[in-house]
Parts: structure tokens; C-alpha cells; sequence
């Protein structure tokens, strides 16, 4: 099938990489002319530089023949007379100050161009059918929304899917090459035939459920699916690692044996971490939330996952000067790790973003990061020709040149190397010193830091004073 993607990011590379591995003729679309050429220039190194996915740079290279990324509206055009599924995977976030309803500008203007261009198809004909499918996490009613676009300029022989997408970032291509599951929502037999010859890779398959139901469903099933996990994880955080916190005979890995073997609570998302970020149970929590009181509904447990979350980094934050009386004022800092987790240099919603600012508004006098691949995604958020109170971060490229001359660190991101970050600190940064493990990272090592005269405070810890 000829397959069109609009949005190149995240979402449409690992989709259209995996449309592409499946026997798929694939065109990808961005307005990021950067982005077009890295993740075209078929070289991993400048394909990761953008997109960091753990065997996303081999597959788009490996189907190079079939696959092209493009920022030049006239070669959409010209597929257009002959694409058979045009993927929307534009970003919907949240609208700044408004409590989750989505910003959907950029998926408008999309909409709009293709419909001023589908309505051209085939000499003016529109002879072939079209099936549009919005993979972006939209509201439960965008559907109408689509209709309405494409029959404003006259579209006909279309019809609108919704087919959200259940990635995992830092396991994209692994998660989408063997989904636990596909699900697509329409109105039309058409439309449904025309998805599965789209997903036919998976049909049949023993381990993926294939599910079929209308498109509000399927949106719907998106943003409650978020919803619960991110409610897993700020339960976890909100009272699991607050008992923990709050009672020094338990341990936080001691008590979580114990509540994951009853196959009901289930061990997924049961870890504490000082933030649960990236681009989804945020923003997808929130929507959720406005959507039910747009309709007159009490989302109160819904929001209250919201505040849960940014209770607990500002919580973590605020210990240092509660428990260990620690100043951050002129203070040299190090960060390990500014990702919002392992495996991807995504820094969307990270924790280590708030903490920054945070540190900042203390008058911290120095903040040493290092991140084995998110940092190019972080300084363009602290720019400091924009805020010169931002002139106080600098980068390193390793863990030893950030630890170096500092006072305190604090753990952000769960990076497995992370693990033996002790051994780094025991050589740099001897006692006196504060260490912040807001991933439980050095939980194993905590009695021997301790000994050796380290403060530590932790997420799911009370504070660890050193001896
Ligand atoms: N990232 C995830 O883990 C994830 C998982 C499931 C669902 N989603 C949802 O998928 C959607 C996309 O998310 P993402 O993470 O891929 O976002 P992203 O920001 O990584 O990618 C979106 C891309 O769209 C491009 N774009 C913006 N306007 C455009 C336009 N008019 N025409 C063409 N391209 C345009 C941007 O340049 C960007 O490259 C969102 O709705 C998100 O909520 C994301």
C-alpha cells in the first residue's frame, strides 16, 4: 500500500519505519526541514542525533528504497493521487494555561492543507478513496472534527479512522513491531478493510490482539489507558513511597517484593521516581480530565494524579533544605541526568526541568549536567541569551567532569549506568556531601555511603544522615 505520514517526529518515524519493514511504500511529511534531513540522510549517527530509538536508525536504513522523508508540500501532492492511508501524527499539547484542553493548531493546519490538496486528487476526480487516520492522542469526538475539515473543502471518497498509538518511548521499534495490541476505530467496513490491509502484518498474529470498535472508543481507550498508568505510577509514588519515606524499618524494594507477587497488583510502574514525565500522561491525564468537566463532570481523582506527580519532585526538592538543612544558594550542583528516563534523549515533561528552575530561583552558583544523550534537547530550554540567570549551566560529557568541584548531585534520570555512580562520587566528591537519588539508583548502596559520611535523601527513603 502507498502510506502517507504527516509528522515526522516520534510517533510517525516508529510507525512509518515499522509501515515500511511490513512491505509499505511510505512517505513521511514534516515542516522541520532539519529534522527531514537527518532522519533521511540514511547515517545512524545523524538519524539518533534527532531521534534516539533503539533500532529505529537500522530499519529506516534498511528500507531506505521505500521510505522518504520530505519538507517539500509538492511531492505530498503528487502522492496524493495515489496514497491509499494517510497517517496525522501532529502534536496535540496541552493549551498553555488552560487545565488540559488540547492545543490542536497544529493538527488543524494540517487537516486544512491536505483537504485544499485531497480535493485536487486525480485531476479534480478524487477518483481514488482515501482513508485518513489520526494517530495523534486527540479528544474523544475529533473524528467529527476531521469530517468536518475535509468535507469544508469538498473532499469526497474519504473516510476518517482513529487508530491511536500505544508506543513506549525508549522501546518505540520493539513495541511497535510486536504491539500487545492494534486498535482501530470507524464507522466503515470500507475504512476497517482498507486498516487491515494497512496492519496486515499483525492480523493474524497469535500475540497482538487485533480490536476493532467506533473512533470515540478507540480515542477514548487511548486516554484512559494513560490515565490508569499514570495513576499507577503516581499511586506508587503518593503513598507506597511516602510510607517508605515515613517509616524508617521499611524498605522500598523489601515492601514492593511483597506487593508484586499478588498477581493483581501486578509489578508494572511499581518503582518511585522523583517525576513521571515525557509527552503523554501529562498532557493525556489533563485532557481527559477537561473533557469530563466540559461535560459537567466532577474530575476531581482525575486531577488529583496531577498534583500527586508535581507534589512529589517539588517534594523531593524541598527536603534538601527540610531534612539535610541545605542551603542551594551559591552552591555548586551536579545533575545526572536530565532525559525523562532511560533510553531516549526525550526531554518532554522530564523532572529534571522544574529541579533546574528550581535550583535557579535559589541562586544555586553552579549546575553541572550530564546526560549520555539528552542534553542538545535540554539547553534549548535554558538558553541563556534568553535568561542570563541560566549562564550558571554548563554541560560535560562525562559523570567524573560534572561531579567535579561540586557540593551536591542529584540523580533525575534512571539511566542503567547510573547504577554505579557511587563508585564515581566515592572518588570525586568525598563526605560531606549530598547526594539526591530521585531514581533509587544507589538504593543497594545507601548503608556504605552512609558509613562513609554521605547525606543522601531519596525518593522512598527518609533522610539518610551521614555518619
Ligand atoms: N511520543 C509518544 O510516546 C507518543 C505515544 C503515543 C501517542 N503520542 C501522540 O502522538 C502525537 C504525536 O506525538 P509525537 O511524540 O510524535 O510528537 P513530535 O513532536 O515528536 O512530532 C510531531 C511532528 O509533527 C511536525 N509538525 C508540526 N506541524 C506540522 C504540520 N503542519 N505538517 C507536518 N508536520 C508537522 C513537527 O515538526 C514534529 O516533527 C501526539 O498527539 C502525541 O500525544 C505520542
Amino acid at each position: 500500500m502507498k502510506i502517507l505520514y504527516i509528522g515526522s517526529g516520534y510517533v510517525g518515524t516508529c510507525s512509518a519505519a515499522v509501515m515500511v519493514d511490513s512491505g509499505h511504500d511510505v512517505l513521511l511529511y514534516d515542516v522541520d526541514k532539519e529534522k527531514v534531513k537527518k532522519l533521511g540522510s540514511n547515517n545512524i549517527e545523524m538519524i539518533e542525533s534527532c531521534l534516539l530509538e533503539e533500532g529505529l536508525a537500522e530499519m529506516l536504513i534498511k528500507n531506505k528504497d521505500h521510505i522518504l522523508f520530505t519538507a517539500d508540500y509538492d511531492q505530498v501532492i503528487k502522492y496524493l493521487d495515489t496514497v491509499d492511508a494517510i497517517f496525522m501524527c501532529l502534536p496535540t499539547p496541552e493549551k498553555e494555561g488552560a487545565e488540559g484542553e488540547s492545543d490542536l493548531t497544529y493538527y488543524y493546519l494540517a487537516a486544512e492543507k491536505l483537504a485544499q490538496n485531497l480535493v485536487k486528487r486525480n485531476n479534480n476526480t478524487q477518483s481514488k478513496y482515501v482513508v485518513i487516520i489520526n494517530k495523534s492522542t486527540v479528544p474523544v469526538n475529533m473524528i467529527e472534527e476531521t469530517n468536518r475539515v475535509m468535507t469544508k473543502y469538498g473532499v469526497n471518497n474519504f473516510g476518517v479512522v482513529s487508530n491511536p498509538e500505544f508506543l513506549v518511548e525508549g522501546k518505540a521499534i520493539e513495541g511497535s513491531v510486536h504491539p500487545d495490541r492494534v486498535v482501530v476505530g470507524g464507522n466503515k467496513e470500507e475504512d476497517f478493510k482498507i486498516m487491515r490491509q494497512v496492519y496486515a502484518r499483525f492480523l493474524n498474529s497469535p500475540s497482538i490482539k487485533y480490536i476493532e470498535t467506533n473512533p470515540q472508543e478507540a480515542a477514548a481507550g487511548k486516554l484512559l489507558a494513560n490515565y490508569l498508568l499514570f495513576n499507577r505510577v503516581t499511586t506508587t509514588f503518593d503513598v507506597v513511597g511516602r510510607v517508605c519515606e515515613s517509616f524508617p524499618q521499611i524498605n522500598f524494594e523489601n515492601l514492593r517484593k511483597v506487593l508484586i507477587s499478588d498477581d493483581r497488583i501486578g509489578s508494572w510502574g511499581f518503582y518511585d521516581s522523583v517525576y513521571c514525565g515525557g509527552s503523554c500522561f501529562i498532557k493525556d491525564a489533563a485532557s481527559l480530565a477537561h473533557q469530563l468537566e466540559e461535560v459537567g463532570v466532577n474530575a476531581g481523582y482525575v486531577r488529583q494524579t496531577l498534583v500527586s506527580n508535581n507534589f512529589q519532585r517539588d517534594n523531593f526538592f524541598s527536603r534538601a533544605k527540610k531534612e539535610a538543612n541545605f542551603d542551594w544558594s551559591k552552591k555548586s550542583v551536579a545533575i545526572m541526568g536530565v532525559a525523562f528516563k532511560q533510553d531516549t534523549n526525550d526531554v518532554r515533561n522530564s523532572g529534571a526541568i522544574d529541579i533546574v528552575r528550581h535550583l535557579v530561583d535559589e541562586g544555586v552558583g553552579e549546575i553541572k549536567i550530564y546526560d549520555p544523550a539528552a542534553m542538545p534537547m535540554f539547553k534549548h530550554l535554558f538558553d541563556p541569551a534568553k535568561d542570563s540567570r541560566y549562564d550558571v549551566i554548563s554541560y560535560f560529557d562525562s559523570e567524573k567532569e560534572a561531579l567535579s568541584g561540586t557540593e551536591a548531585c542529584m540523580i533525575l534520570t534512571d539511566w542503567p549506568k547510573f547504577r554505579a555512580l557511587d563508585e564515581v562520587i566515592k572518588l570525586i566528591c568525598p563526605a560531606p556531601y549530598l547526594i539526591m537519588d530521585g531514581r533509587r539508583m544507589l538504593a543497594a548502596r545507601f548503608d556504605e555511603l552512609q558509613n562513609l559520611g554521605y547525606d543522601i535523601i531519596s525518593v522512598g527513603s527518609p533522610f539518610i544522615k551521614g555518619k
